[in-house]
């Protein structure tokens, strides 16, 4: 039995929408998520990068999620993003987390097959799900910073290949999407696109969604993508009236206040990027 990452993409899938997937750093972000995608009952990921486990502690965000279980009536589940260390995916599945993502694009693809291999190994027998990267992205993502001119786009053929021996259930892709925001306007090679679904029957996930126009983000969520990763707006908006209320009130000293507009503007990120995704009403 596959956790529910795999009915929701797949449901996501059949449904010609995409299932968000949201960075979150702390409990108040975790929260603030999960309480918008209960408003519009959208089904969520919580996406937690290798640096985001470093610094909440995994007990707290197993934790957190055990508790969101309790409070929340939508399917969700906390998904590992771009981790790269074999062992600590096996020792976060055996805590309890039920959808990771290896990323061993780096790697030529010999290496990024026996990588990927050894995890969904692991991780089906315990009916964990496995999204793995096929090409590079450009941009920064927390401790990740890929350049430009080192940014690789998915080989179609490759692809077909890398999903048949690797077994995974889901595949990102790299189609001229970057981490962060773009520089001038972004350009999608969708062709490539259609060019992997006509050949690569599991979900396709889309990095990098920050900076996309909603448009062109559902352009491809009718070609094929199931998952959206979004990070940086999430992010940006937090930060900025964060910094609005610490500026307007230099004495402030309380978290539950000077949180608040930064939550609420984070929010309204979240909500906008459900609509995109078309997945609201869905749970
Ligand atoms: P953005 O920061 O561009 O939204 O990318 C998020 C992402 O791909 C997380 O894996
Ligand atoms: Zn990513
Ligand atoms: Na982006």
């Amino acid at each position: 039995m596959k956790t529910t990452t795999n009915s929701l993409l797949l449901s996501a899938q059949a449904g010609k929408y995409a299932v968000p997937a949201f960075n979150v750093h702390n409990l108040e972000i975790a929260k603030a998520v999960l309480e918008v995608a209960e408003e519009l009952q959208s089904p969520v990921l919580l996406a937690a990068t290798p640096g985001t486990i470093k610094y909440m502690g995994e007990e707290f965000l197993i934790g957190i999620m055990e508790a969101a279980r309790k409070k929340y009536t939508i399917p969700f589940e906390v998904h590992l993003d771009h981790h790269e260390n074999v062992s600590d995916i096996k020792s976060l599945i055996d805590m309890g987390v039920g959808s990771v993502m290896i990323d061993a694009s780096h790697y030529p693809f010999e290496e990024n097959v026996s990588i990927v291999t050894e995890v969904v190994q692991y991780a089906h027998k315990k009916g964990v799900v496995v999204e793995a990267e096929l090409g590079r992205l450009s941009g920064i993502e927390d401790d990740m910073s890929v350049d430009e001119k080192d940014a690789i786009y998915t080989n179609p053929r490759e692809a077909l290949e890398f999903v048949e021996r690797t077994g995974i259930d889901s595949l990102a892709v790299a189609i001229g999407t970057a981490h962060g925001l773009y520089k001038g306007e972004p350009k999608l090679d969708l062709e490539r696109l259609q060019e992997i679904r006509a050949v690569v029957d599991i979900p396709l996930v889309l990095h990098g969604a920050s900076g996309l126009p909603e448009a062109l983000v559902q352009e491809t969520i009718g070609m094929g993508i199931t998952k959206v990763n979004v990070a940086t707006e999430l992010k940006n908006a937090f930060v900025a009236d964060l910094r609005k209320y610490l500026i307007e009130n230099p004495d402030a000293n309380d978290p539950r206040k000077y949180f608040a507009d930064a939550i609420d503007s984070l929010k309204k990120v979240a909500r906008d990027k459900i609509f995109m995704c078309k997945s609201l009403q869905k749970a």
